[in-house]
């Protein structure tokens, strides 16, 4: 864990869709390193969210990376639309992918980042083919198709595998957990391997997201700097 970024995602899931610039820029403002973008389909998820005109508007509106999650039965019939929409990455489900190289391709093909995610049945082992491919992993620690759910908590041995692989596989993806991340878990989820932290209502539901983008990055005190101060107080 040390020496890894840690980086803090809010999901526009919960926020308040009549104030979508506004909430953006607030969680800008606050401190949030990309802003985490969930497409659901009503099929493969039972939710209906947004597709790319919401994601081209945001792109007008803020310079965060935008990482749009396809829980989509077909994504790759929108990989183009997603791209063109600005994008930063696209993350597809295995479970929805049959030909997930090509898939991954197409993505990359179009100047965007790949991720892959996994819902929580789903063997960490199903990444092994594709993990040097991938620009980003993402362990799903609820079951996708509604923000405000609890932590699934045997997603934490799910992470370390995947860490595991992406490290033993000289993988430069990066692994970001998405689903019930909040302060008082935050720690274990970076001590499994975790970088990249989703969190909706986390933050949307609060009235501080200054407050609340902090107490997700204080889950990171890193252990080096722990010591320094225990013995500082020698
Ligand atoms: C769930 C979505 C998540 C969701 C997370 O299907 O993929 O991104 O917004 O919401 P919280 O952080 O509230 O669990
Ligand atoms: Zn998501």
């Amino acid at each position: 864990m040390a020496g890894r970024t840690v980086r803090i995602a809010p999901s526009i899931l919960s926020a308040d869709f009549a104030r979508l610039a506004e909430e953006v820029a607030r969680v800008e403002d606050a401190g949030a390193d990309w802003l985490h973008i969930d497409v659901m389909d009503g099929h493969f998820v039972p939710n209906l969210t947004v597709g790319p005109p919401i994601v081209e508007a945001l792109r007008k509106v803020t310079t965060l990376p935008l990482d749009v999650h396809l829980m989509m039965t077909n994504p790759d019939a929108f990989i183009g639309e997603f791209a063109e929409a600005g994008a930063d990455y696209l993350t597809v489900h295995v479970e929805t992918c049959p030909h997930l190289h090509r898939t991954v391709q197409s993505i990359k093909e179009r100047g965007v980042k790949a991720g892959v995610t996994l819902n929580p049945a789903t063997p960490a082992g199903t990444l092994s083919e594709i993990v040097r491919d991938a620009d980003l992993i993402l362990i799903m620690s609820v079951n996708p198709g509604f923000g405000g759910q609890k932590f699934i908590a045997s997603s934490l041995h799910k992470i370390a595998e995947v860490r595991a692989l992406i490290d033993r596989s000289g993988s430069r993806a990066l692994l970001e957990v998405d689903g019930g991340v909040k302060p008082d878990n935050v720690k274990e989820i970076l001590a499994a391997g975790a970088e990249v932290l989703v969190a909706g209502s986390a933050v949307f539901s609060t009235d501080d997201y200054t407050a609340a983008i902090t107490a997700l990055r204080a889950g990171h005190e890193p252990a080096a700097r722990t010591a320094r101060v225990a013995t500082a107080h020698r």
